[in-house]
């Protein structure tokens, strides 16, 4: 693996050994030097909590030297491209990017510019693809429901469309041959591309939810989106809210995931986001995981 630009096509033995390497640092081979003496920089021209100060951390763990970059007091306001900046952060040394950018294939035609011996991993790419998302996300269905992904039933909810998460989270459940994955979302929230093929789709959030073991729900990603996709925010949470009513027709042990950030109140209540059922922060500590395992492979 060069690079890490997507999920698409990973072949089933890489994807897992990225799980179980993951699951091997929680269960304790936490901190180590594999990557001592090695610069790696967060480069984010998207904003990020979850992602950025994962991979950061991820990093501080294997003993790499981490820069940051902060788009907004970069030179980019002055006009500098997303290309030139990669470059001269090249030219300091660094070996590794991480790179969030709101465009459609921006990061991997950064990717396509890097000098051979760098790596670059992609930190969330427009609408196509969060692969380290997708991977944690994984990694958390399989501690909740165990490895053998062929009877898990899944629903996916929200707002398809503008979500690279999904589209990740497709990807890695197609791989690891989740039984049945259902999406659900207003009709103009998803996407007619063939990125649903094989699902079951629909906009009846009951019917959707009905016995599933896992519901993925997704943000209304508001900042994407066109005037008209939503009625109002209201609406939207009468119709494809999660909340605890709901949540009684999935099976009872069923799990709850979220990427992050949430709306409250919007495509997830306080109850649900909160409860029990709830794997939301148990994603955001396997992110530092995953993301370390991720590193080590890449840059190693
Ligand atoms: N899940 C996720 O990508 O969150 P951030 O935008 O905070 O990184």
């Amino acid at each position: 693996l060069r690079h890490l630009l997507t999920l698409d096509g990973m072949p089933r033995d890489t994807l897992v050994a990225l799980l179980d390497r993951a699951q091997a640092l929680l269960d304790g081979d936490v901190r180590n030097e594999r990557l001592a003496g090695i610069a790696i920089c967060t480069l984010f021209f998207e904003p990020s909590t979850r992602t950025r100060l994962s991979f950061q951390r991820a990093a501080q763990r294997l003993g790499a030297d981490v820069l940051g970059f902060d788009a907004s007091t970069s030179s980019t306001t002055k006009g500098e491209t997303a290309l030139d900046t990669f470059r001269n952060i090249e030219a300091m040394g660094v070996r590794g990017f991480v790179v969030r950018h709101a465009a459609d294939g921006a990061v991997a035609a950064l990717a396509r510019a890097a000098a051979p011996d760098v790596a670059v991993l992609n930190a969330g790419d427009g609408r196509t693809a969060h692969p380290t998302q997708g991977l944690l996300d994984m990694l958390t269905l399989r501690q909740a429901k165990g490895a053998d992904f062929s009877g898990l039933r899944v629903a996916i909810v929200g707002d398809v469309k503008h979500s690279r998460v999904a589209r990740s989270d497709l990807q890695a459940l197609r791989t690891l041959g989740a039984g049945e994955i259902r999406v659900c979302g207003p009709e103009r929230l998803l996407p007619d591309d063939g990125t649903l093929a094989g699902c079951e789709v629909g906009d009846d959030l009951d019917a959707a939810l009905d016995g599933v073991d896992a519901v993925m729900m997704l943000r209304l990603q508001r900042e994407r989106m066109e005037e008209g996709l939503v009625d109002s925010l209201e609406d939207y949470h009468r119709d494809f809210g999660l909340d605890a009513r709901r949540l009684r027709r999935a099976a009872p042990d069923a799990v709850v995931l979220h990427p992050g950030p949430m709306n409250r109140g919007v495509e997830i209540s306080d109850e649900v986001a909160d409860g029990p059922q709830s794997l939301i922060l148990q994603q955001v500590r396997n992110g530092v995981a995953v993301r370390m395992a991720v590193l080590e492979t890449l840059l190693g």
